[in-house]
């Protein structure tokens, strides 16, 4: 059998879409996201985009995209599909060679699988994928971590946060939608507490109305929490953080139940708690539960 791999297109846009629902099953991944994750990143570069050919049909997609990080600039791939009935070809290995090529060309030293936050799909690959975890074992890349997506129900009514504002109003902690002059004081905070989640928070600025609430007293930023920063329209949450003198007040419970009742009152039955840290502070705070378990992946050049 003889594949072809071929630069980006925009002409490849919808058979690609279509390609990856078909191969990843329980993610349904409508125009409107691939467009968000594809030409929608702000780091998007067609020549980290490959495709793969059979007799004309696209038989496989591949992206990639370079981030900053702390050790220096990051390869990552962000979404990679073979057409069902096309596996074990050898053309998710075509395409990650193309891929790998670019990456090491730019001179980087690593790569890790999808996790591109700030404007990410999934946090690793889904364990329900064992032919995926097969694939990249295969091709060299060790298993670094794990980490899960959490759902959760959101009741008609919202959840109730009057007896918490009480409370924290009593020790002079207050509540409120972000507005656009919060926006450079909190990434000034946000660069010595939490510079990981500077990249989402400004997403969360573009949204009408800004999708982001903060805790404060008096002048000072208690803590944030944010929704629709990544894969807009599937009710996803985050991020958050309260400051480290603030917490075990229940502020993290409130910023989370705000963000949740919006997300109700925009239409959602439904949220997406994604890549988890503390399971038992959601499970409490507003019953979700585990929903998806990744495994994260990272192949070293050097
Ligand atoms: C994962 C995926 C991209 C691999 O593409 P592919 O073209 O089938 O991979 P290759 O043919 O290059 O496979 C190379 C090697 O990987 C391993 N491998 C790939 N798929 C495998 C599977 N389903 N089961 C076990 N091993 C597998 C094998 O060792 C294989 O070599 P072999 O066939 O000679 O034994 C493809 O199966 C796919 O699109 N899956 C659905 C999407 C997906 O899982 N995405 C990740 C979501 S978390």
């Amino acid at each position: 059998m003889s594949t072809q791999i071929k630069n980006w297109d925009v002409s490849f846009f919808s058979e690609a879409a279509k390609l990856l629902r078909q191969s990843m099953p329980g993610y349904p991944l409508p125009d409107f996201l691939f467009r968000e994750k594809l030409t929608g990143d702000p780091e998007f570069q067609p020549s980290l985009v490959f495709t793969a050919f059979n007799d004309e049909i696209l038989t496989g997609f591949i992206m990639g995209v370079v981030r900053k990080r702390d050790s220096g600039p990051a390869g990552f791939i962000k979404m990679i599909g073979v057409r069902p009935g096309y596996e074990r070809k050898g053309i998710g290995t075509l395409l990650l060679n193309a891929l790998e090529g670019e990456i090491r060309k730019r001179g980087l030293k690593s790569i890790r699988v999808f996790e591109s936050y700030p404007n990410y799909l999934i946090p690793g690959i889904d364990t329900k994928f064992q032919g995926a975890i097969t694939f990249f074992e295969s091709c060299g890349y060790q298993k670094i971590n794990e980490t899960s997506n959490m759902e959760v129900f959101l009741p008609a009514g919202g959840f109730p946060v009057e007896d918490d504002l009480k409370g924290l109003a009593s020790k002079r902690i207050y509540f409120r939608r972000a507005v656009r002059e919060d926006k450079s004081k909190l990434l000034y905070w946000l660069n010595v507490r939490f510079p990981e989640w500077k990249g989402e928070v400004s997403e969360t600025f573009k949204n009408v109305p800004i999708s982001l609430f903060l805790a404060h007293k008096n002048e000072s930023i208690a803590g944030f929490a944010g929704y629709e920063a990544n894969n807009r329209g599937t009710g996803w949450f985050g991020p958050m953080g309260t400051d480290m003198t603030f917490r075990g007040l229940s502020i993290g419970r409130v910023l989370l139940r705000l963000c949740l009742n919006s997300l109700q009152k925009d239409g959602y039955t439904k949220a997406v708690i994604p890549w988890v840290g503390p399971v038992k502070f959601y499970e409490e705070a507003a019953g979700a539960r585990i929903d998806k378990h990744f495994w994260r992946y990272e192949k070293n050049f050097y």
